[in-house]
């Protein structure tokens, strides 16, 4: 049988990469299947370009930043993603396409159609079968990362390109309701991580 490919998104200090370890630790109490990634990364190559990317010495533009992620991600999806749902896996994969278009297009102010294009070449189009999108006010999400200490090259933004991210999951969240599940991450701990569990543990019942 074929496993699901469910994707977890949002903006820095949303508490998606908490919830990940802790619903692949249940999950698999559960008796599931399950494997956790994450982009940029995942497979070796993919590490390798995350590593070009984060380090803040590289000085590389939006398109440049935008094919790496594209190149990447594909290594990923071939590699990993796919051989693990094709063998019965849920795959939990932190960020995925719906990052790039926040990014790189509301972000860096890329054509979201172009993000869109090279991303549907890099993936076949290849989409999620859920996402869910934890969803917390800018200021809030930063101040919850400020005492982190592993900042790279992508976190020295300013507010304005955080909030235009934010956006570009808010306008991805209405444009795919079916597929994109919202939470609000700007609640308790609890019941953030409770709340999404619900969706992701419903989600599984219905389609497993
Ligand atoms: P990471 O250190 O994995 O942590 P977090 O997901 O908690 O922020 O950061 C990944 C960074 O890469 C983050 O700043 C978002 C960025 N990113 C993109 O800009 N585009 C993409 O397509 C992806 C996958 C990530």
């Amino acid at each position: 049988m074929k496993g699901k490919f469910i994707t977890v998104e949002g903006s820095d200090g949303s508490g998606k990469t908490s919830f990940i370890n802790f619903a692949t630790e249940y999950l698999k109490e559960k008796g599931y299947k399950v494997i956790t990634t994450r982009e940029p990364g995942g497979t070796e190559f993919s590490e390798k370009v995350r590593e070009l990317l984060f380090d803040s010495s590289n000085d590389i533009d939006a398109k440049t930043e935008s094919l790496l992620f594209c190149a990447s991600r594909r290594d990923h999806i071939v590699k990993k993603i796919l051989p693990h749902v094709n063998d019965g896996y849920i795959v939990i994969c932190d960020r995925f396409v719906d990052s790039s278009v926040a990014y790189q297009s509301y972000g860096r102010g890329l054509s979201k159609q172009d993000i869109l294009n090279i991303n549907s070449y890099a993936t076949d189009n290849l989409e999620p079968d859920l996402t869910l999108y934890f969803c917390v006010d800018v200021e809030v999400g930063l101040a919850r990362t400020k005492n982190r200490d592993d900042n790279n090259r992508m976190d020295q933004e300013s507010l304005d390109f955080y909030k235009n991210v934010k956006r570009g999951y808010d306008d991805l969240s209405r444009e795919n309701t079916e597929r994109i599940k919202v939470i609000d991450a700007s609640d308790t701990y609890e019941n953030v991580q409770k709340k999404a569990l619900a969706i992701l543990e419903g989600f599984l019942n219905n389609e497993l």
